[in-house]
């Protein structure tokens, strides 16, 4: 049986999140791609040119949408781009999740407010079970996004992820998920 495709929009109070585009490269590298302080927990280096958010967005449109998909966060008032949220399901039944937000945008509840959007509408697809994320030991603020947004706190993942922004060692992550 064929796989149903990752949804093609999410709608919140006050987001939307609709598939990444060519045009959103400008928004994405001025908003967040080039931010140091934004990447700092994220596995990849801050960008710098233009050329590098638009690979980027070349390498998320070359993905199947069936098993993995990039999402522009924007708002829904005036459509601006705000972050970007990244869905991936590595098996049938389960999806991993990410997210980024411009700096401008922090602390006003808007990535709980997406991330919870996701999971309460994965949690309504018979064929899913579980959604989950991984963070930074260290990046509190992901920490707390997930934990707002319902997912529970399975543990510690040593030797993780390698986060070039903080070095050349592997660090741990926390692992987070809701399941049913
Ligand atoms: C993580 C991120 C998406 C959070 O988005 P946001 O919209 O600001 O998050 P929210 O406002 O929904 O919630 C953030 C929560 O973390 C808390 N928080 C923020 N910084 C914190 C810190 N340094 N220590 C502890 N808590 C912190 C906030 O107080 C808030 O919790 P509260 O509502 O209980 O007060 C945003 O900070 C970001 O884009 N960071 C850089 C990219 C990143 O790390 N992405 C996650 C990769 S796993």
């Amino acid at each position: 049986m064929e796989r149903a495709m990752l949804p093609s929009r999410f709608e919140t109070p006050r987001l939307v999140l609709r598939p990444i585009e060519h045009d959103d490269a400008a928004a994405i590298f001025s908003g967040y791609a080039r931010d140091p302080e934004v990447v700092r927990y994220l596995t990849w280096r801050p960008h710098q040119s233009l050329a590098d958010t638009e690979a980027f967005i070349e390498r998320c449109l070359a993905a199947p949408a069936a098993s993995e998909r990039t999402y522009m966060l924007v708002d829904r008032g005036n459509g601006r781009g705000l972050g970007a949220f990244g869905l991936r399901r590595p098996a049938g039944h389960r999806l991993d999740c990410g997210y980024v937000l411009s700096r401008a945008y922090w602390g006003r509840g808007l990535m709980s407010e997406a991330l919870g959007e996701v999971v309460g509408w994965a949690m309504r697809q018979a064929e899913l079970w579980r959604i989950g994320a991984v963070c930074d030991k260290d990046n509190r603020a992901s920490a707390r996004v997930m934990e707002k947004a319902g997912l529970a706190y399975e543990g510690l993942l040593r030797r993780w992820l390698v986060n070039p922004n903080l070095g050349p060692e592997p660090r741990d992550c926390l692992s987070y998920a809701c399941t049913r």
